[in-house]
């Protein structure tokens, strides 16, 4: 990643970090590798994820090991190892980093992609899924992408009670229809039923269009909390659109689930960013039943939907300042006045090249300084230096000292 994108991913991180700090969530790190293990029970063995996609091998200790393709599993193992949420706390966490998942390169899908992400352990009631929602689309918000664009897809899983039944259900429809399926979704009727609903096969979709939607099977426990969290994003007018066949690619997930998607600047590796709830995956590692939730968003794609909608980072200036020198006999002067002007928090340059004024004066160009300091065997004689507005090509003495000071005042 050069520094043209990279500069990029830096202001993405720190709109991130402001944002999140808004909302109480504070920073971990995860390791880059965890025992396989870790994956394969928090994912779910039959997910494309952990079937098909994951780096895995054997380290010398000979423990199989896998490279992370995702951040939850991860961060509630950490959660229970650490005790997080222990005695019925709360943790309130965000993280960013690579994640790697061995899929066809494409588009948008790479091998290795960048993944910020928030997560909510302890918390049970619907406000926290509603906060999680709203943050999510508020920060694409924040990065310019405008409403008109992205697609909020709101649905409910359900749960231990209630989804064992509609699984059924959905596995026997699957069998019924079996002739006008594809092999993969034929297969899915043992192994993951739901993904039957993500198939791209066009007969495929035309026969899960008519399949029994779990939406019309919740307990009425999971329907009041689907219809509470809805109530409380129509309260802050997130425009979420429900998509009853929205199952995503975890089978951690219970209850709520949300996918924000584009239209523009990514074809079919349209999801930016989704996430959801999973009640039972502390569980899954031992832990006590603690709730969970949380969501994660793709940098890259994240840049893919900012370009199409023709927005641009705040290019940070490379230099506020450059300070020229006129010839060699000032080159310590130079570079004095140039430190004293980064101490003072000022964003400086200078040459290192032996350049001849003139490219000097173009580099600072380049680098959108707002103002050159002009030092030379006068200004030093007189102990000031010239201080050159690049916009008006204004120009000023001021005494070497309060070059700082007089550079501050100019910038405002
Ligand atoms: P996910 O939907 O698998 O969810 O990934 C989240 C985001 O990561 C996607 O929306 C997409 O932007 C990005 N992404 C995924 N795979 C790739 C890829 N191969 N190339 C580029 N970008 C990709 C999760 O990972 C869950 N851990 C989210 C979550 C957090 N659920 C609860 N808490």
């Amino acid at each position: 990643m050069l520094p043209d994108v990279a500069r990029v991913w830096e202001y993405m991180q720190r709109v991130a970090q402001e944002l999140f700090a808004l909302y109480g969530y504070e920073p971990v790190y995860t390791p880059l590798f965890e025992h396989t293990d870790v994956f394969t029970r928090g994912i779910g063995e039959a997910t494309d994820i952990v079937s098909k996609e994951m780096y895995t091998f054997e380290d010398k200790g000979g423990r199989s090991i896998t490279l992370r393709p995702e951040g939850t599993a991860s961060v509630v193992r950490s959660a229970l190892e650490h005790g997080l949420t222990a005695n019925g706390g709360q943790a309130k966490i965000y993280y960013s980093g690579p994640m790697f998942r061995y899929e066809r390169p494409q588009k948008g899908r790479m091998r290795q992609f960048w993944q910020i992400g928030v997560e909510v352990l302890g918390a049970a009631e619907s406000t926290a899924d509603a906060e999680v929602i709203t943050l999510l689309w508020r920060y694409f918000e924040a990065l310019g992408i405008p409403a008109s664009n992205m697609r909020l897809l709101l649905n409910s899983m359900g749960d231990g009670s209630c989804r064992p039944r509609y699984r059924e259900k959905i596995a026997a429809f699957i069998r019924s229809h079996g002739a006008e399926l594809c092999e993969e979704c034929n297969h899915r009727a043992d192994t993951n039923p739901f993904r039957a609903f993500d198939c791209k096969n066009p007969g495929c979709v035309a026969v899960m269009g008519r399949a029994p939607l779990l939406r019309d099977e919740l307990c009425d426990a999971c329907a009041a909390h689907y219809a509470s969290v809805r109530s409380h994003l129509d309260a802050l007018g997130i425009p979420y659109v429900e998509e009853p066949k929205l199952v995503r690619g975890l089978d951690y997930y219970t209850r709520t689930v949300f996918e924000v998607q584009v239209d523009a600047g990514l074809g079919s590796q349209n999801g930016i960013g989704g996430g959801g709830r999973y009640d039972r995956l502390m569980e899954e590692y031992g832990g006590p039943a603690t709730p969970g939730l949380g969501f994660a968003l793709g940098f890259e794609r994240t840049l893919l939907a900012m370009e199409a909608a023709g927005v641009k980072a705040p290019g940070l200036a490379l230099a506020e300042v450059f300070v020229a020198r006129v010839d060699d006999s000032v080159t310590a002067e130079v570079f004095a006045v140039a430190q004293s002007l980064r101490d003072a928090g000022i964003a400086t340059e200078l040459d290192h090249q032996g350049r001849s004024l003139k490219s000097q004066f173009k580099q600072a160009d380049r680098l959108g300084a707002r103002f050159v300091v002009v030092v030379g065997p006068d200004e030093l004689a007189a102990g000031e230096v010239t201080l050159r507005d690049m916009t008006t090509k204004e120009e000023n003495r001021v005494a070497m000292d309060a070059a700082p000071a007089a550079v501050a005042a100019a910038l405002g």
